[in-house]
């Protein structure tokens, strides 16, 4: 098996050239509206979604066309997430991956309408190309994916989000927040991955789903710590936002190093979903520990 860096890379680059060929092309009408969904979502991110997707795609045998699009799909909501994160309505962050945010690249209105559009195209993807030999089965993927982005998911914990500024939550009401506005796309990721190959079992598909729920809030609350304690160069967006905007997060919760153990229980947790797993979820594994060891 390749290094996980190799493969890693590997994934980062087909994705790249996946979604470039699966958004409107640049220069096609609505020219900025285009280009500033082009912005958003080419040219960065560690695409830790679409390795999810690949990782358990892996786990199912499956065919990698369909988790080029499934991923391609992911990540198009996770790039139209930011967007509208960014905004001055939302967090007023000025800086993603290393560059200005789309707002403030293009302007407001047209920052708005590429996430909606991001948002759109997604759905299109999912439900224009074959996924499954089972459409009815397909359906359900749809299904697992809209419920996962919508108000019981991504766009719900951030509802959440914005309402609990500057108040204190209990730690079970922060977990729902989290698993719903990061942890529920994490989730839909590693499913789509895996509904994308040969049926697995019941209980390999209840391991799984464990094993993206574990890892869905890790990821939440290392980029959390990471907030707290990385540099605006390595992270690519500006540090310290949440203690300014008076967020509750891990760190503000917990404390510093417990919030660092919490993910590492969440981490071993995870590991231990896919004990019953062969080698196939080596990189399922890998990416676990990457997603908690992360730097940026
Ligand atoms: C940042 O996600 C927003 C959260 C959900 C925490 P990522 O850390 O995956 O952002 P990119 O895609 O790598 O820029
Ligand atoms: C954002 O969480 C989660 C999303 C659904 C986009 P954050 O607000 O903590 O993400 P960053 O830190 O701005 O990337
Ligand atoms: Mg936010
Ligand atoms: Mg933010
Ligand atoms: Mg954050």
């Amino acid at each position: 098996m390749t290094d996980f860096q190799d493969w890693a890379r590997l994934v980062a680059i087909t994705m790249e050239q996946t979604l470039s060929s699966l958004l409107p092309t640049s220069g096609s009408n609505p020219q900025r509206l285009h280009d500033a969904m082009r912005y958003a979502t080419l040219g960065g991110g560690k695409r830790v979604r679409p390795m999810l997707t690949f990782a358990a795609g892996l786990v199912a045998d499956a065919d990698i066309d369909r988790i080029k699009v499934a991923s391609a799909a992911v990540e198009m909501i996770h790039a139209y997430s930011l967007i509208h994160d960014d905004l001055p309505c939302m967090d007023d962050d000025v800086l993603r991956r290393g560059r200005p945010t789309c707002h403030i690249e293009f302007d407001e209105a047209t920052a708005l309408l590429a996430g909606d559009s991001l948002q759109a195209l997604a759905f299109e993807l999912v439900s224009t190309h074959k996924l499954s030999d089972s459409a009815a089965a397909q359906l359900k993927m749809i299904q697992i994916f809209t419920r996962a982005c919508g108000s019981h998911g991504m766009a719900g914990g951030q509802a959440i989000d914005l309402a609990n500024v500057g108040i204190a939550i209990t730690l079970p009401e922060l977990e729902f927040m989290h698993m719903q506005k990061t942890g529920a796309l994490i989730r839909a990721a590693v499913l789509l991955g895996a509904q994308c190959g040969q049926p697995l079992n019941e209980q390999a598909m209840q391991h799984l789903d464990r094993y993206a729920k574990c890892i869905g809030l890790a990821f939440q609350v290392v980029d959390d710590v990471l907030d707290c304690e990385s540099n605006t160069e390595k992270l690519g967006k500006t540090v310290g936002k949440d203690q300014d905007a008076n967020k509750p997060t891990y760190v503000s919760l917990m404390g510093l190093a417990p919030a660092k153990q919490f993910a590492n229980d969440l981490l071993n947790d995870a590991l231990d979903s896919l004990n019953s797993f062969d080698a196939k979820a080596d990189r399922l594994r890998q990416l676990a520990e990457f997603i908690v060891s992360r730097e940026h």
